[in-house]
């Protein structure tokens, strides 16, 4: 039986995809509620007790899928972990970093990485919020070393997101050109959902956007997607994830980045910073200096 390895799949459209794929497959779902397979991406310590049992589970049989969908913002930068890492950098990327990073050589030949990024990760897109200034790992998890730091706390908490989008957009292209994986046939894929309103995403952010966050997400949003393509249904992004995951859907040949617009997947061109030649590496051993692996990828 296909064995697909999840986060985020507890709550928001990541519930709506894990329930889809269960169908056909066993899904393993990491959560801070999970009994079963616990992880809180806030705790390193909790990541590599959660790898531990994954492949204790999966043994030799490998696992098919790794879907890396889990993600907060916060309304600032001032949350830390008991890792002393920013909040939203520490759990949306290095976490994750750290979860490939084991799980990778118990995937099995032709698997796919799914990581969930978001549009907000590059300025065209006119998200609104703010936007990343760079992908220095060094900096993002420990803000106050950063001379460019945003001096109004909301802002800052915006740039920790969207950057910590930005890193995840360059660890799959740093996957994806990885020659190891490419010769097991690993494809690497980084979802954009689009703007996808009514899920638990807002819960830390201010009363105001929490609740239009809410509102939004019933009946009452839906006039909006006449005029905004990128917004999108919780059904409509969980079924792209999960199709994306099992192979149902996917990106055109030699692309790794799709994006949900009106419902359908697309392919866009990544941002320029995305385009930067050797931020990807650089952003790749940094991760693996704080989170204490050796920088080479694979086994
Ligand atoms: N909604 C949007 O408009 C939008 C747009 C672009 C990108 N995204 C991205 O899509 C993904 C899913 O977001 P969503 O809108 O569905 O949000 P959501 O309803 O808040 O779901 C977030 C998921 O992340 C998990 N999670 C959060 N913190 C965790 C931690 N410390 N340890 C383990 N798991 C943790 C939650 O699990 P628990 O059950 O443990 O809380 C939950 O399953 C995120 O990566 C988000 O950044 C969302």
């Amino acid at each position: 039986m296909t064995t697909i390895v999840m986060t985020g799949g507890s709550a928001g459209f990541g519930a709506i995809a894990a329930r889809r794929l269960a169908a056909d497959a066993r899904v393993l779902i990491g959560a801070r509620a999970a009994p079963g397979f616990p992880l809180d991406l806030a705790r390193l310590d909790s990541v590599r007790d959660f790898a531990e049992k994954v492949r204790a589970q999966t043994g030799d049989q490998g696992i098919d899928a790794l879907v890396l969908n889990a993600g907060v913002i916060r309304p600032d930068a001032d949350g830390r972990t008991v890792d002393g890492f920013e909040t939203t950098f520490a759990v949306d990327h290095l976490a994750h970093y750290l979860l490939l990073r084991l799980l990778l050589p118990a995937l099995a030949d032709g698997a796919r990485i799914v990581l969930t990024t978001s549009g907000t990760y590059d300025p065209a897109t006119g998200a609104g919020l703010a936007t990343p200034r760079h992908a220095d790992a060094q900096l993002l998890a420990h803000p106050d070393r950063d001379p460019g730091r945003d001096a109004v706390a909301k802002r800052a908490g915006q740039h920790a997101y969207t950057a910590a989008k930005l890193c995840t957009v360059l660890t799959a292209l740093s996957l994806a050109a990885d020659p190891g994986l490419r010769a097991r046939r690993i494809t690497t894929i980084a979802y954009d959902p689009g703007q996808v309103f009514g899920t638990g995403l807002a819960r830390d952010l201010a009363a105001p956007l929490r609740l239009a966050w809410s509102a939004l997400g019933t009946p009452l949003g839906a006039p909006l997607r006449w005029f905004r393509p990128e917004m999108n249904t919780r059904d409509a992004a969980g079924n792209a994830l999960g199709d994306l995951a099992s192979g149902a859907a996917g990106p055109p040949a030699g692309r790794v980045l799709v994006a949900l617009r009106r419902g359908r997947l697309t392919a866009p061109e990544l941002s320029d910073t995305a385009r930067r030649d050797g931020l990807g590496s650089r952003l790749w051993d940094d991760s693996a200096r704080l989170v204490g692996v050796a920088p080479a990828v694979t086994r």
